[in-house]
């Protein structure tokens, strides 16, 4: 399928969708939706931020996960898939929901964890969505355009003021510690390069950019932001816990 033919099959209703359409649709959506809803991870940051300001910032980013994931619930509901019992799941806390990324299990112990995550897993979040912002499926890319704002002008916006000053404080030990914790999690978060179901939402225009390509992005992007931050050194952006990627 060429992408001039996948524009021109842009759908606004599910009920011009295919079966097999709606089923890699809720595929991919479940993982998104339960990703979204990992917000028990963020809950301690909303009082043990130090600042006011920060913890208002937390307060503020926190309200926007829930709406990106209200936002994949509602478009699940309307192709007919009961997200209810997974929201109920990725709720409980980092240890539950089996359709949540590996990221999204893991806890956030310390304010310079929290501010790398921002910085990196937020950013990875933002380039993500991009890979859906001209869905065939015109509710997915109405929503991926606002979570790529979010993700990546608004949520990553933190943990670039916030590292740059802790740098500053001397905090050079920890946020190195939290980089190489959250760097090899981050770029898992984009998937195997050239499986089955990649290959299948890229034909049917359910996505756009290949999990090859968004992490290409996603290194690009790392490297000249921490490259930046002299003296952290940014992990090799391909590496992740699950497998080292082709770049
Ligand atoms: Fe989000
Ligand atoms: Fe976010």
């Amino acid at each position: 399928m060429t992408p001039a033919s996948n524009r021109a099959r842009t759908m606004v209703s599910p009920d011009q969708m295919s079966d097999e359409y709606r089923t890699m649709l809720v595929k991919m959506l479940t993982v998104q939706m339960s990703s979204e809803y990992a917000t028990p991870i963020m809950v301690p940051w909303l009082t043990r931020a130090p600042s006011a300001e920060e913890r208002i910032e937390e307060a503020l980013a926190f309200a926007d996960e829930m709406r990106h994931g209200k936002g994949v619930a509602d478009i699940l509901r309307a192709i007919g898939y009961d997200p209810d019992p997974l929201i109920e799941e990725a709720q409980r806390g980092p240890e539950h929901g089996q359709r949540k990324l590996d990221i999204f299990h893991v806890t956030i112990d310390t304010w310079e964890e929290l501010c790398i995550y921002r910085m990196v897993a937020e950013r990875a979040g933002a380039i993500q969505a991009l890979g859906t912002a001209t869905s065939t499926y015109l509710p997915l890319a109405d929503w991926s355009c606002r979570s790529a704002y979010d993700e990546g002008e608004v949520h990553s916006a933190l943990g670039r003021r916030r590292v740059p000053r802790l740098l500053k404080q001397g905090r050079v030990e920890e946020l190195q510690r939290a980089l190489d914790k959250w760097m090899p999690l981050s770029t898992d978060m984009f998937g195997r390069p050239d499986s089955s179901n990649e290959q299948k939402y890229l034909d049917l225009g359910i996505k756009n950019l290949s999990n090859r390509e968004v992490r290409r992005r996603f290194a690009d992007v790392m490297e000249k932001e921490i490259g930046d931050l002299k003296p952290l050194t940014l992990p090799d952006p391909y590496r992740g816990l699950r497998e080292a990627y082709a770049p």
